[in-house]
């Protein structure tokens, strides 16, 4: 963004006798991926309060899982003249070209949720989890839980070619080396939905003995291990006690699960990712300061030590 165009949105900040730049009226378009899971929808819900309760006009594009539309929207939103964009990427690679527009037009790009492949002068700042580590997290706990005890897991990926699910991976693949005892006997992408989640366990159900020769099932994302749960309890098997269950988000529907028993761990991913972006973005529209470029939120493990039930009711309201 060039000095005048910053100088003129402080000047119409003054006018208005804002002490935020981010009160004036600014117009953010936000692509977002679509509703694939919980978390997605809450995400969604939490960037409509966060800019509602800032006075900002969000023009929201839902992509129904599709870059092509991502694309589309983004170009709409340069060709509107918006103030800035927030993106949350369908998958890493191919992005190259339309953020180098939105330079050009001098609208800063925020990411959330999901990195790109593509040189960090392009965005402003990226406001994610550290994905290795949230897959680290959930391995870590396996193997504490397991011990030197025989473990095959099984493993829902996330959408093919998405940061969570290539890092999640590693980070769990990290997390179980030098274990001989724990192997991942397979691994499949169930797109981080439900319903694929379901139709996926019932694969490796079927593959592996019934069930029987499974010890722990390991999804990207809660919403897979939601469907899982229901495969396995439709093969006459006890999820959380026959098979160990293992996700990430924390979402409310996993801790109804952990209170059910049926589930073990998740590892949690705020859905706010918008309230530290339209943060950074007030700070660099007011003052021009350059953000950091990985704005890194927490990943916290829950057991159901944690108090599910309360985790549950916690969460309820947000969206999800
Ligand atoms: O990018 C974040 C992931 O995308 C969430 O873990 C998952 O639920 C979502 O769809």
């Amino acid at each position: 963004m060039t000095f005048l165009r910053k100088l003129a949105l402080s000047a119409s900040v003054i006018a208005l006798g804002c002490s935020s730049a981010l009160a004036a009226d600014l117009t953010v378009g936000f692509s977002q991926i679509g509703s694939e899971s919980g978390w997605r929808a809450a995400e969604t819900s939490v960037t409509k309060l966060e800019a509602e309760k800032r006075g900002i006009d969000l023009k929201f594009a839902d992509a129904q899982q599709k870059q092509e539309n991502q694309i589309k929207a983004i170009r709409g939103f340069i060709a509107q003249g918006v103030d800035a964009i927030l993106v949350a990427p369908v998958v890493a690679t191919g992005w190259e070209d339309v953020l180098t527009e939105a330079k050009e037009a001098e609208i800063p790009v925020i990411l959330l949720d999901r990195g790109v492949d593509a040189p960090q002068d392009l965005y402003l700042t990226s406001v994610a989890s550290d994905q290795v580590k949230e897959g680290r997290v959930a391995g870590e706990w396996l193997v504490n839980t397991i011990g030197d005890k025989p473990c095959k897991v099984v493993e829902l990926q996330g959408t093919v070619g998405s940061t969570p699910a290539i890092n999640r991976k590693k980070g769990f693949e990290e997390a179980i080396a030098g274990k001989a005892n724990i192997t991942i006997a397979r691994s499949q992408t169930g797109d981080f939905t439900r319903a694929k989640g379901k139709e996926v366990m019932e694969g490796f159900l079927k593959a592996e003995n019934g069930g029987k020769d499974i010890c722990a099932m390991y999804a990207h994302n809660d919403d897979m291990a939601v469907g899982a749960i229901q495969a396995i309890k439709d093969a006459g098997l006890k999820p959380g006690t026959d098979i160990l269950v293992v996700s990430i988000d924390a979402v409310p529907d996993i801790f109804a699960a952990m209170v059910a028993g049926e589930a073990n761990a998740t590892v949690e991913l705020t859905p706010n990712m918008a309230g530290p972006a339209f943060d950074a973005l007030d700070a660099f529209l007011k003052d021009g300061k350059e953000p950091e470029k990985f704005i890194i939120t927490e990943s916290k493990l829950y057991t159901p030590a944690d108090n599910p039930q309360a985790e549950y009711d916690n969460r309820k309201g947000l969206g999800y």
